[in-house]
């Protein structure tokens, strides 16, 4: 009778998927939100452009409505001195990294490098590998909040053990500091990355157009189980902005990225963005949606037909967060029904990219989407059971 007893409940969990343990270093509790330079910037880095997107970021909104990490990518690096410590380029970056810390934070932002695991960048500059230790160190006494440690140049290397090391020299560094795990999703980072670090990369990089976007979009949400608070699958960074797509396509990808729980990373010049930019960077009910406190990733929840497509994101209140996605060349009606919201009785629905209450509805909410476009609305019930 006792191993009965035993024997059930050890049964019972072969059946659950048991989550893998959570790094808990405290930080991106909700998605990290903030600017990568390589989307637009490339290698074209410099002390003057990081001081001007965060003068940029305080004035226009963007660190108001939650953009926070000022992240340099590649290309800041150039060698390591006598004693093995990155040197930052001199001439790009006089004065080095300190000062430029100093004058984020000065600006209320966060401060964020990137590294690579392996032997080099992917731009072939000194990569972190074998100086784990003094690299997290070195970061931590610059003031380092975030770091994005990519996978170039690493064959022969095992990508869990290797970002399992920098995660451990980063925790005895002794600053909170963000680990974005960059490895593309090559050893399915999404088992071990919740253990590892806060974010990591599912697909690889992204490029300015509508394809791209929703081959990541596709990628990323099959592993939307293994996104919590503190640890986030990651599509890449947005592309809002840098011109290759229409300002429809950019909201979809932004609505799509939030709805994903995905980090807000602007890949853009926010020095000179144009209105339309801004206002999608900075729609708050979107934003809100991608940090609500759940933490729960989005998925597809129905497709009329592969182009036309309902996705849910669960939300804190019981509410839900939906995307009716047209992925097609046609204006299209999309419907959602509440059965597929997991929802039912009468519910609020709120338009968040129109700002307006649509009225409540009962059973299922339908709308005209654009082409190559979403509707995005917030649906609340009544009565949350
Ligand atoms: C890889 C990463 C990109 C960017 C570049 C920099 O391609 O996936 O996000 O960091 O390297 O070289």
């Amino acid at each position: 009778m006792r191993a009965l007893l035993w024997v059930l409940p050890v049964a019972l969990l072969g059946l659950t998927r048991i989550p893998p343990p959570l790094l808990d270093n405290g930080v991106a509790r909700t998605p990290p939100m903030g600017w990568n330079s390589w989307n637009h910037f490339g290698c074209d880095v410099s002390a003057q452009l990081i001081k001007e997107t965060a003068d940029a970021m305080a004035a226009n909104g963007l660190r108001d409505a939650g953009y926070q990490y000022v992240v340099i990518d590649d290309c800041w690096q150039v060698a390591r001195d006598a004693r093995g410590r990155l040197v930052a380029d001199t001439v790009r970056f006089p004065g080095g990294m300190k000062p430029l810390a100093d004058y984020v934070h000065a600006r209320g932002l966060r401060f964020g490098l990137y590294t690579d695991a392996g032997r080099r960048t992917c731009q072939g500059r000194p990569g972190t590998y074998g100086s784990e230790d003094l690299d997290a160190r070195t970061f931590a006494e610059w003031g380092v909040d975030y770091v994005k440690e990519d996978w170039c140049y690493a064959e022969g290397l095992d990508a869990p053990t290797q970002y399992a090391k920098f995660r451990d020299a980063l925790a005895r560094a002794g600053r909170p500091i963000v680990f974005s795990i960059c490895e593309w999703g090559s050893a399915a980072p999404w088992e071990w990355g919740p253990a590892t670090g806060n974010l990591w990369r599912t697909t690889t990089d992204i490029d300015d157009t509508w394809n791209s976007m929703l081959s990541l979009l596709d990628i990323s949400g099959q592993h939307a189980s293994a996104a919590r608070p503190g640890a986030w699958n990651d599509p890449d960074m947005l592309e809002v902005g840098n011109g290759g797509m229409t300002d429809d396509e950019y909201r979809a990808h932004f609505s799509l990225w939030a709805l994903m729980a995905a980090p807000l990373i602007a890949g853009n010049d926010v020095r000179t963005m144009t209105p339309a930019t801004r206002d999608i960077l900075t729609n708050r009910e979107v934003i809100a949606v991608d940090q609500d406190s759940l933490g729960v990733q989005g998925t597809l929840v129905s497709e009329r037909t592969p182009e036309l497509q309902v996705w849910m994101k669960p939300l804190t209140d019981g509410g839900r967060a939906v995307v009716l996605l047209n992925r097609s060349a046609l204006q299209s009606v999309v419907a959602a029904s509440w059965w597929r919201l997991r929802i039912s009785g009468p519910a609020r629905v709120r338009d968040l990219w129109a700002h307006a209450e649509l009225g409540t509805f009962t059973n299922r909410f339908s709308a005209t989407v654009p082409a190559h476009g979403v509707v995005m609305v917030r649906v609340t019930p009544a009565h949350v059971p």
